[in-house]
């Protein structure tokens, strides 16, 4: 079912023929949601806007859904849904919060590509950002039905691999028995290395192009740093909750063998040309976009290219969302441009990088350890879980990242995102474990919920809360923001803090406690819904 100011927008643009914009109302007197459509199209018509707005409220019926609408103001319309509406919504949530969430009238096929760590890395700071965004957005266009193609665009291509390689033949190690930890040491140790001697740098050269030409033994342990990296990052992902599995992995060298050819194509199309040595595109901005580099070798962009091209050509994907942060705005801007220019990407297609801000240390500064090396995730979800149980505490890890404004820096303060009180996810919990309690002593009292009736301004209040559920995914849904979702989801939670403390739940009596139990279980259930969406569990005791 479409949400009710969906319905009601919808109305409203057939008789006035323009969309009525319409905005939940910042006050409660002026009723639940309002439009200023009579003031835009009173300069178009040239007639005074109340006028205007007492002929569309006259001429439109939204007698099934609304009070009857008022005109406020120089020609404001405000809309009041009826509290038979917002009961019957609630009913309907208590049968199954998923109902809430209108599916989308045309599913599409998104692509997502998130968390993409690198080889012979950790997972750091930076990764967790991409990790939960995109987990919570694959969750949520899932809900809407779409099919969901996430994309784990690892790093495990390039040339770091030749000295990583030299160096385990140099110690005699095996690769395939190192911890990601060891192998980030061994990063260490092989960049040192190759500061330091110009002989173990031409030998990692020389590597690199032995591992282009598929040379067995180096093939060999370029694939054991990978193994021993995915144990690694699936380590980190079952302990976040985190979706990804290795089905959806797609990483850079998964393009290897279509990068000869995306070059070839754009050169031969003139898309792209020769300079200095270099296969370069020009586009509008100051810096052509790279596609092979002097010495022969593709780079980022040109796999990012070839992703794009296969995407659309075996996926047909209708939607490309990139979960990255901010510092490759511009890598993406020029990916998109020249995937355009191309015809990779078609001009249906959308394609949006979700660029987010840095993770900051409690002290507002760059996040690093006392050794001055990046902060790992695991050694942040350690931390998080010396303050709290796990699913409390990745409650407070997502929601912190989730509710913050995406290109907004934030700091990672473990004491105030585990907080039971305020903006926070273990707060969220709480509410849902509240209303959880209050259903369990309501049925050990023998009383039951049952149908849902809106009469006090408290129970109004939360209704309307409630009934806005499928509307608030739908918008994350179209703008990517995750924090639209938390900031209704606490303010469900405060609403409901509020309805309890003006009605009675367990001290009433008959119908209105039947009532009450019904909206407190539709909260219950919507918070838990809602919960997931964002990747946190809602467990039923704190
Ligand atoms: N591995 C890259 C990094 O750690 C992120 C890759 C993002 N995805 C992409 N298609 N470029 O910075």
């Amino acid at each position: 079912m479409p949400s009710l100011p969906a319905i009601l927008a919808e109305r409203l643009l057939a008789a006035a023929g323009i969309d009525p914009e319409l905005r939940p109302a910042t006050k409660p007197q002026f009723g639940h949601y309002q439009t200023n459509l009579a003031l835009r199209l009173a300069k178009a018509e040239g007639r005074p806007p109340r006028e205007i707005a007492q002929r569309l409220v006259a001429e439109v019926d939204l007698a099934d859904i609304c009070e009857p609408p008022e005109i406020a103001g120089p020609g404001f319309i405000n809309l009041r849904i009826k509290n038979s509406v917002l009961a019957d919504a609630v009913s309907a949530l208590l049968a199954d919060p998923a109902a809430g969430i209108a599916q989308t009238e045309t599913p599409g096929r998104v692509i997502i590509d998130y968390s993409s760590p690198n080889v012979a890395k950790q997972m750091h700071v930076g990764h967790l950002r991409s990790t939960i965004i995109g987990d919570c957005l694959n969750r949520v266009l899932t809900a809407l039905g779409n099919k969901v193609i996430p994309q784990n665009h690892i790093g495990d291509w390039g040339r770091q691999f030749g000295m990583l390689v030299e160096q385990i033949l140099d110690e005699g190690l095996d690769a395939s028995q190192l911890t990601l930890a060891e192998a980030e040491e061994l990063y260490l140790r092989a960049n040192a290395h190759l500061k330091d001697s110009d002989e173990f740098a031409e030998r990692a050269r020389e590597r690199v192009v032995q591992l282009q030409n598929d040379d067995p033994e180096t093939k060999r342990i370029w694939r054991q740093l990978i193994d021993i990296s995915l144990a690694g990052f699936n380590a980190t992902y079952q302990r976040m909750d985190i979706l990804l599995t290795d089905d959806d992995l797609a990483g850079e060298s998964t393009y290897n063998d279509d990068l000869p050819v995306v070059a070839a194509d754009l050169e031969e199309r003139g898309i792209a040309q020769l300079d200095n040595g270099a296969l370069v595109v020009f586009t509008d901005a100051q810096a052509p976009a790279i596609i092979r580099n002097s010495q022969g070798g593709f780079g980022y962009t040109c796999t990012d290219l070839a992703s794009i091209r296969h995407w659309i050509g075996h996926f047909h994907a209708t939607r490309l969302i990139y979960v990255v942060g901010a510092p490759q705005i511009f890598h993406f801007e020029q990916v998109f441009k020249v995937a355009r220019m191309a015809g990779y990407l078609p001009p249906e297609v959308p394609a949006e990088h979700v660029a987010f801000g840095q993770v900051l240390g409690p002290d507002g500064k760059k996040f690093s350890t006392r050794e001055g090396t990046a902060v790992t995730l695991n050694s942040l979800l350690d931390e998080a879980e010396e303050h709290a149980e796990r699913s409390v505490a990745l409650a407070a890890i997502k929601y912190a990242d989730l509710s913050s404004g995406l290109q907004k820096d934030y700091s990672f303060d473990v004491e105030r995102m585990v907080a039971t009180t305020g903006d926070t996810g273990p707060y969220l919990q709480y509410a849902h474990a509240r209303t959880a309690g209050i259903l369990r002593n309501a049925a050990a009292q023998g009383a039951a919920v049952g149908t849902p009736v809106v009469v006090e301004d408290a129970e109004q209040s939360l209704a309307l809360a409630l009934s806005r559920f499928g509307e608030i995914v739908a918008l994350v849904a179209d703008t990517l923001q995750p924090h639209r979702l938390c900031n209704y989801l606490y303010e469900l939670a405060v609403a409901f803090s509020v309805f309890y403390e003006h009605c009675p739940v367990l001290k009433s009596e008959g119908e209105v406690r039947a009532s009450r139990l019904a909206l407190t279980a539709a909260t219950g259930k919507v918070l838990a819904k809602g919960l997931d969406l964002l990747g946190i569990r809602a467990p039923e005791r704190m």
